[in-house]
């Protein structure tokens, strides 16, 4: 997706994907990810999620990266913060409290910047990307994120025939083809959602389920890979 789309669809508040509480499968399943609470997680195409809020009122320093401005502005304003604002190399940084957001492109933050974060969390965000940008997402973002992190990875699954994305049907044979080369992945649901979401059944979907990965975060620093760094 080019980054005018996402910049217009901000600035139009055309934001359908932006849920007004935390998502059910992050609080039902995240405990079982066993991470320390006072661990950082690294939230890429971060939107103002309020996943973030739920994983902050875990104990959580959350690091997002979002590009649009805007976005990060109205996340820290919903919550009646006042951000400190410092220009880097990877963008300019919001941050307050337990959140740091960053305006930037996930793609290039530099791993430096993702060496302390301990755990990760996906809604929304890989299946945003269209397949080349995924390919690019898992070879960047993904690749630069430490041995032994921990995370959360939640999926669409549909026929991608009957509904243009984003956002994307991404499955599980591909799920792994991203990402087995640096993390062990496992599903941990797939849920039927069809009858929940009546602009797929208007768009003639025929078949809708969402899945949940958990995912660790192999040592790889010493094998040869193709990637995009
Ligand atoms: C479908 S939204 C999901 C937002 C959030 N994860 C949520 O659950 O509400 C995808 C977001 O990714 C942002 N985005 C797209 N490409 C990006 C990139 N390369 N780097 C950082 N953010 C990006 C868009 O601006 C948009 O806010």
């Amino acid at each position: 997706m080019d980054p005018e789309f996402w910049h217009a669809r901000w600035a139009g508040n055309r934001i359908g994907f932006h849920r007004d509480a935390p998502l059910p499968l992050l609080t039902a399943h995240w405990p079982s990810l066993g991470l320390a609470t006072d661990a950082r997680v690294f939230v890429p195409l971060c939107g103002k999620s309020l996943d973030m809020v739920w994983l902050a009122g875990r104990g959580h320093a959350v690091l997002g990266v979002e590009l649009s401005e805007l976005a990060v502005r109205q996340f820290f304003e919903e919550r009646g913060l006042a951000p400190r604002i410092v220009d880097g190399p990877a963008g300019r940084h919001y941050s307050a409290g337990p959140f740091e957001l960053i305006v930037g492109d996930a793609f290039a933050l530099a791993p430096s910047l993702l060496a302390d974060c301990a755990g990760v969390y996906d809604r929304a965000a890989l299946i945003a990307l269209p397949p080349d940008l995924r390919r690019t997402y898992a070879g960047s973002a993904w690749h630069r994120l430490p041995p032994g992190c921990r995370g959360m990875l939640v999926t669409l699954e549909y026929p991608q025939t009957q509904k243009a994305g984003p956002p994307f049907s991404v499955g599980q044979d591909e799920v792994h083809a991203l990402l087995d080369a640096d993390w062990h992945v496992a599903c941990l649901e797939r849920r039927d959602i069809l009858a929940g979401e009546p602009g797929f059944i208007a768009d003639g979907v025929t078949a809708l389920s969402t899945a949940v990965y958990r995912l660790e975060r192999h040592d790889t620093s010493a094998a040869p890979r193709a990637s995009v760094d």
